[in-house]
């Protein structure tokens, strides 16, 4: 094999973890026709290759709209499972070990579908993948920044009788002109009763809202964060306190938030002491799950095998999984990169 091809299989079956994953986002068009059908849903689009034909997106808004219109076609608990163990499969194929899920109730009880059945048929999937193919996975409830307060603090209610299936709360959808600062309430009350905080800041927002998601909502990991590079004393601050940012380069990409991966700052990123991590984000809409993800940046910046070996360790440091499973899967990580490119 040529030293391009022992680094490419290293990023393929190197174990990671995935922790920036919209289970919304990972529903596939043939899945989403299959349950309009199923559901007696009218699409606008008849086959696979003419849904993906209109993901051609603008910004975060042009996509949020149609995801959205996608996630319209989960009605039942079955549709929520399905959706949800076809994402595990799939990411256990990347050798992905374990992942930490955002849903969004808000887009779903919007549209009369019960909290119960959303968080049932996911955490049934989480239940058999964890049978099935020794797969971890924890849940992060997002709230709709772009809906009020009060709503995201009645789906924080909801949640709080279930805080042993839902591990934090997270924050998406529209950045610009909903700040961090408008969930101030609710993320403290979250924290109050036991949820660990995200939030997405600085996809499409300022470096401010990097800023107010750490002081003011105290996250303690930040989805995407990569406009903080635009604020060099804040991302340094970051780098010293080694936050880590949920990077997502092809959805980044696709949503014009980078022109070109060969400008992807994670290098800056890292070096400032941010403990970086590649995911996919919402990967049936972006193009790729994780380890496309990674191929992609290592196509546009070559990655070198020490930066690789990093990025997979930081997946697991940055993640919520135990001390114990913590260590153990950093022993193997290191011993399959010892194996590949230290031994003979
Ligand atoms: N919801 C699903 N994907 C998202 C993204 N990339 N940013 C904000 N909200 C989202
Ligand atoms: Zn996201």
């Amino acid at each position: 094999m040529t030293e391009p091809d022992i680094l490419i299989n290293f990023i393929k079956n190197v174990p990671k973890t995935e922790l920036h994953i919209h289970i919304e986002g990972a529903l596939e068009p043939e899945l989403m026709l299959k349950l309009a059908s199923k559901n007696n849903l009218k699409l606008k689009y008849a086959s696979p290759e003419e849904i993906r034909k209109a993901y051609r997106f603008k910004n975060l808004q042009s996509f949020l709209d149609i995801y959205y219109q996608g996630t319209r076609t989960l009605i039942t608990e079955e549709d929520f499972y399905t959706l949800t163990l076809n994402y595990i499969q799939r990411a256990v194929r990347d050798n992905v070990i374990h992942a930490e899920i955002f849903f969004d109730p808000q887009a779903h009880i919007s549209r009369g579908v019960k909290f119960d059945t959303v968080l049932n048929g996911i955490y049934e999937a989480l239940r058999d993948g964890r049978n099935i193919f020794g797969f971890s996975g924890e849940l992060i409830m997002c709230f709709l920044r772009d809906q009020p307060e009060d709503e995201a603090m009645r789906v924080l209610d909801m949640a709080i009788s279930y805080t042993d299936t839902i591990k934090g709360v997270g924050l998406d959808s529209a950045e610009r002109n909903n700040p961090p600062s408008k969930f101030s309430r609710v993320f403290e009350k979250a924290r109050e009763h036991g949820f660990l905080t995200v939030a997405h800041a600085g996809e499409e927002g300022p470096p401010e809202y990097v800023k107010e998601a750490v002081e003011l909502l105290k996250i303690i990991r930040i989805d995407h964060g990569i406009r903080a590079v635009e604020n060099e004393k804040l991302l340094q601050s970051l780098g010293r306190i080694k936050i880590p940012f949920t990077l997502c380069p092809l959805s980044n990409l696709k949503l014009n938030v980078v022109r070109d991966l060969r400008d992807y700052p994670i290098r800056k990123i890292m070096s400032a002491g941010v403990l970086a991590t590649v995911n996919s984000d919402d990967p049936a809409y972006f193009g790729g799950y994780v380890n496309e993800n990674f191929l992609a940046l290592h196509g546009a910046l070559n990655l070198t095998p020490a930066e690789i070996l990093t990025l997979a360790k930081n997946s697991v440091l940055a993640s919520f999984m135990d001390a114990e499973r913590m260590s153990m899967w950093i022993e193997k990580i290191e011993d399959i990169y010892r194996h590949t490119f230290l031994s003979s």
